[in-house]
């Protein structure tokens, strides 16, 4: 009998601290989470951390498309992994801004009902796609058309969220600028869908590097 009962408890502690170390207490830490202040003296800015909620309508589409199947939203810090984050890792190398980007922290996520960290990285990392796009028109070309931007790309278009539709009168100023064999047929415009929109939205406010209060002084030191 004893031993059926430390069977038991050997049982119940062996699921039961990994599911709390990992599952419950994570979660109400993160549910548990508010902005922080800049503090404009230490900080050298105003405002709160994380400035601006993402887009969640855009995040839907984003979840049912299954794009976390093949890209990250998630740079681990240097001493958990061996590829862990680097100076100018998780960015485009084309786009590639000076500043190096940090590893990510919980208040990342803060406002994300759901943290699409990604299930493999079989595209760059999108944490901080944000700022690598200025032009929305260029980030609805990638997705309508991933080949157009390179030829070797391997992330399949997402054509059922734009419209070919008949060009009347003037071309409608969200047209995308497709060229060669990536643009619809003569007298025919592509255009967004509400939901193709929305994505773009949703991706354009990845910013997942804002320095963190109370180390921006720290960081900026480390960035140069
Ligand atoms: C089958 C895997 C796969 C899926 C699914 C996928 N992608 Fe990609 N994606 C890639 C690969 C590979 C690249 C890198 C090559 C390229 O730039 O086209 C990429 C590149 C990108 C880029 C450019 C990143 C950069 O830093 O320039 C964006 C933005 C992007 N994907 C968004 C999405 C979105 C949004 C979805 C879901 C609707 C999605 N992807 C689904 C594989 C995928």
């Amino acid at each position: 009998m004893t031993q059926f009962r430390t069977f038991i408890l050997a049982l119940t502690a062996s699921f039961g601290l990994p599911w709390l170390c990992l599952i419950v207490v994570p979660a109400v830490k993160y549910q548990a989470l508010s902005p922080l202040p800049y503090d404009k003296e230490a900080d050298g800015m105003d405002g709160y951390y994380p400035p601006a909620p993402i887009n969640r309508q855009g995040q839907l589409v984003y979840a049912r498309e299954g794009c976390a199947q093949c890209h990250t939203q998630m740079i681990r810090p240097p001493q958990i992994a061996l590829d862990g984050w680097r100076k100018g890792w998780g960015q485009d190398q084309e786009g590639r801004p000076p500043e190096p980007v940090r590893s990510n922290e919980l208040r990342d996520y803060h406002g994300e009902k759901f943290a699409f960290l990604g299930i493999q990285r079989s595209g760059p990392d999108l944490a901080n796609y944000g700022w690598r796009v200025a032009d929305r028109n260029a980030v609805h070309q990638k997705l309508f058309a991933p080949r157009s931007i390179h030829d070797w790309s391997t992330m399949p278009p997402l054509r059922h969220l734009y419209t070919v539709r008949l060009a009347q009168g003037q071309p409608s100023e969200k047209a995308l600028k497709l060229t060669g064999k990536h643009a619809p047929k003569p007298g025919y415009e592509v255009v967004p869908t509400e939901d193709a929109d929305a994505l773009v939205d949703y991706l354009l406010s990845l910013k997942k590097d804002y320095p963190i209060p109370g180390r921006a002084a720290a960081m900026a030191a480390a960035a140069k």
